[in-house]
């Protein structure tokens, strides 16, 4: 069909240029389809491609908002054939009695969750703990074939068959037919989601007839153990009981497509993550000094370079997306690898940050109560996988010049071969064998965000005034640092303390963080040790920069406010309001004129927004004046003492909602105290699963222990990454994040902290 033809979708409205050209067995796409969609995310997230017939969704919160309703929208054409097969094809598929019907990844509700709580106890987090050893093994084995070659093909020599017989172990089945199964799995993959020419439909047919037996075989030979061990073993005995849930064309079904499901995302995300590992600057030798990265490293290359590019929807209804109309029956193709790029979303989406910290947020996994099962298995095995090589193999290097070829499909994505080289010389195992033994088992599950430490330099130590000194913290390699927004805080690791403090350098600068520390007698001992020991050269170690003090640069005009050292986050945002031309004032109070700190700075900067205040000099901040007339529209952002912040907060309650923003760095919450508790169920309406929390577990960790990637920080209260929505039940707030009219409002809850008030809560998770 030609471009000009099909300038119009099927409401009648007409599309643009990019939507009718896109193609998604086209190069750019199968090579970098994040990339192939930039425009789309920019100008139109979602629109109707003629050529494939699907509407093509891009942008991170429109992909999880259709993940999140699977009745609205349906996942029964997730394993729909994307090009249509020729009759012959449909006949030798028929000669093979070959009927793939519905499998966990394409069932309708109610019957999925159904299946899914009778079939999911052997993916909880204490039960796959058992099989790091074998992952650990056989890492190990393959490696040693080729560890002293200096050259390997890691797809073809162990990518490809670990997660296999990982997957078959799992499930319980025999690894004798392991080649065989690849090559079924390949045909698969094409005949699903491919474009296979007319006279490859039927060489695939064929493929796929004889996986289709082969699968059946196997579980004919699985019935005939009743006692086995692995989850197909279990899900035959969970048929015998339940056999209208389980019933026997499922286990036919999920048996085929459990074996590709199983090791294909993984096989393709190693490579994909090795691959990215290697060819960004610096990455590889962060991981090869600093372990504790790699979960997170792991996530990282799932959300620049994941395996997983994109699932199919059915709209049930008519409806909009992002204020599109799309019609009832309506196929969407909903891009993952676009939406985990999405700028909205991930700051700086296309740089690879290994220490990002909402990276976990990234929807490789899908999301919602059809989010992949083995997601855990997957991130165990990465996580060995790059743990064994950065430790054997540190000196590794991709060959130059390869080119990278990848199977023609819309939604699985990762190279057919990845050449690496070293100089098997300089293998670090010659000289210290007891490396081999060395094992880092890493928790399974969600990354833990206290590892993600990042190692500076002290560059300047300048004393601001008699109790203030400030930072100038550097790489020690000198590389670029992550780009921070105004409100952002590093956690600083020194001497075993770990405290926060806010950035209040300039926020465009690249290769320096710079913080200013009160030395705060009465404190519990971080600050005076670094005031009094602190120099230039000594090596820190940070976590973040993290922002959870954002400013909202929309409003029409603001009101600054800042107590002692409370002026460094302030400081960074009037810079910025100043860059943007908006009309703020800043008001700065201090107990004496010798305790300000960045003066000249606010003098030679802000001058003419300024209002200075010393308590010594009986010049009081009069918060009644500055905040006497508060109108919609203005923003009142605060930092500084506690009597201050509670202050403002009292006065927040008559202000239009959401005027005032403050940051607290200390939670004034005591620790849990079971015999004060009591157990509630909460209801995860995105997932379909209802939780315990027991009187001495916070919310957090019961959806923790359950696999469920919640994100959290400061497990204190005082952050607000753990935010999330509450759809019914009373909540008892204990957080120090939410506004007195947010916490009224009963629509969020801080998971780390807050509690049911009664006996029940339903979650937007
Ligand atoms: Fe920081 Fe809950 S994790 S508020």
């Amino acid at each position: 069909m030609k471009i000009e033809d099909m300038m119009k979708s099927p409401t009648g409205c007409p599309i643009s240029h990019d939507a009718a050209a896109f193609d998604v067995f086209e190069e750019d796409y199968l090579v970098n389809p994040h990339e192939a969609l930039r425009w789309s995310r920019e100008k139109e997230p979602v629109f109707y491609n003629p050529r494939l017939g699907y509407w093509v969704v891009t942008r991170y919160d429109d992909v999880k908002s259709i993940f999140r309703d699977n009745i609205l929208f349906s996942p029964s054409i997730a394993l729909e054939k994307i090009t249509q097969a020729p009759p012959e094809a449909e006949e030798i598929l028929k000669s093979y009695g070959y009927a793939m019907n519905r499998t966990l990844v394409n069932e309708d509700e109610p019957a999925h969750m159904e299946r899914r709580r009778v079939l999911m106890d052997s993916f909880n987090l204490d039960k796959l703990e058992k099989h790091q050893g074998d992952i650990r093994n056989l890492t190990r084995i393959y490696m040693d074939r080729f560890i002293n070659k200096g050259k390997a093909d890691l797809v073809n020599e162990m990518f490809w068959e670990i997660p296999l017989m990982v997957a078959l172990h799992f499930l319980g089945v025999s690894d004798e037919d392991i080649e065989q199964l690849r090559e079924f799995s390949v045909a698969h993959t094409v005949n699903t989601w491919g474009k296979p020419s007319e006279s490859e439909q039927l060489a695939v047919a064929h493929s796929v007839g004889k996986f289709w037996q082969a699968a059946g075989k196997i579980l004919e030979n699985m019935s005939k153990d009743p006692d086995g061990s692995g989850w197909m073993h279990h899900t035959i005995r969970q048929h015998k009981l339940y056999p209208e849930v389980v019933t026997s064309s499922y286990l036919h079904s999920m048996m085929m497509a459990i074996l590709v499901a199983a090791h294909e995302t993984t096989s393709n995300a190693s490579a994909n993550a090795i691959r990215l590992l290697l060819s960004t600057e610096g990455a590889w030798q962060e991981l090869c000094t600093n372990v504790n990265l790699i979960p997170n490293a792991v996530e990282e290359c799932l959300r620049v370079e994941g395996s997983v590019v994109a699932w199919r929807r059915r709209a049930t209804e008519q409806t909009k997306i992002n204020g599109v109309k799309i019609p009832k029956d309506a196929k969407l193709l909903i891009v993952l690898a676009s939406a985990n790029h999405d700028e909205r979303h991930f700051e700086d989406p296309d740089e690879v940050d290994l220490y990002r910290e909402n990276t976990t947020d990234h929807l490789t996994f899908g999301y919602g109560s059809h989010q992949c099962m083995g997601k855990n298995i997957a991130r165990m095995e990465m996580r060995i996988f790059i743990e064994e090589f950065t430790k054997r193999l540190p000196h590794l290097k991709l060959v130059e010049g390869q080119q990278y070829e990848y199977l023609p499909n819309t939604s699985f994505r990762g190279p057919s071969s990845l050449w690496v080289e070293w100089d098997p010389d300089k293998n670090p195992e010659l000289y210290d064998p007891s490396i081999l033994v060395k094992n880092h088992n890493f928790p399974i599950g969600s990354p833990l965000k206290d590892d993600l430490t990042r190692s500076l330099k002290v560059s300047n130590v300048y004393k601001e005034c008699d109790d203030i000194v400030r930072l100038v913290l550097k790489s020690p390699s000198g590389h670029v640092l992550p780009k921070w927004s105004p409100g952002s805080h590093i956690d600083l690791i020194i001497n075993g303390y770990n405290r926060k403090y806010s950035l209040c350098g300039q926020s465009e600068s690249s290769n320096q963080y710079e913080i200013a520390i009160l030395k705060e007698e009465e404190g519990r001992g971080a600050s005076k040790y670094i005031y009094n020991n602190i120099s230039i050269d000594d090596d820190v170690q940070i976590v973040g920069p993290k922002n959870h003090f954002r400013l909202d640069e929309q409003a029409s005009s603001y009101i600054l406010i800042a107590g002692g050292i409370g002026i460094t986050p302030i400081l960074a945002m009037a810079d910025k309001l100043k860059s943007l031309g908006k009309k703020y004032k800043l008001h700065y109070a201090v107990r004496s004129i010798k305790g300000m700190t960045l003066v000249k700075r606010l003098h030679s900067d802000h001058i003419d927004n300024l209002s200075l205040y010393s308590k010594e000099d009986g010049d009081r901040m009069d918060l009644t004046e500055i905040t006497g007339n508060i109108t919609e529209g203005t923003q009142i952002y605060a930092c500084g003492p506690e009597r201050l912040l509670f202050e403002l907060e009292k006065r927040s309650n008559s202000w239009p909602d959401n005027t005032l923003h403050f940051e607290r760095f200390v939670s004034r919450g005591e620790n849990l105290s079971p015999e004060n508790e009591h157990s509630f169920d909460v209801e995860l309406k995105d997932s379909d699963i209802t939780v315990q929390v027991r009187d001495d577990q916070t919310l957090l960790e019961a959806l923790l222990a359950i696999g469920i990637d919640a994100p959290h920080d400061c497990k204190e209260g005082i952050c607000g990454t753990c935010e999330v929505g509450v759809l019914k039940g009373e909540i008892d707030h204990r957080d120090e994040v939410l506004t007195a009219a947010e916490k009224n409002s009963q629509d969020r809850i801080m998971t780390c902290c807050s509690r049911a008030k009664g006996g029940k809560l339903t979650l937007a998770l």
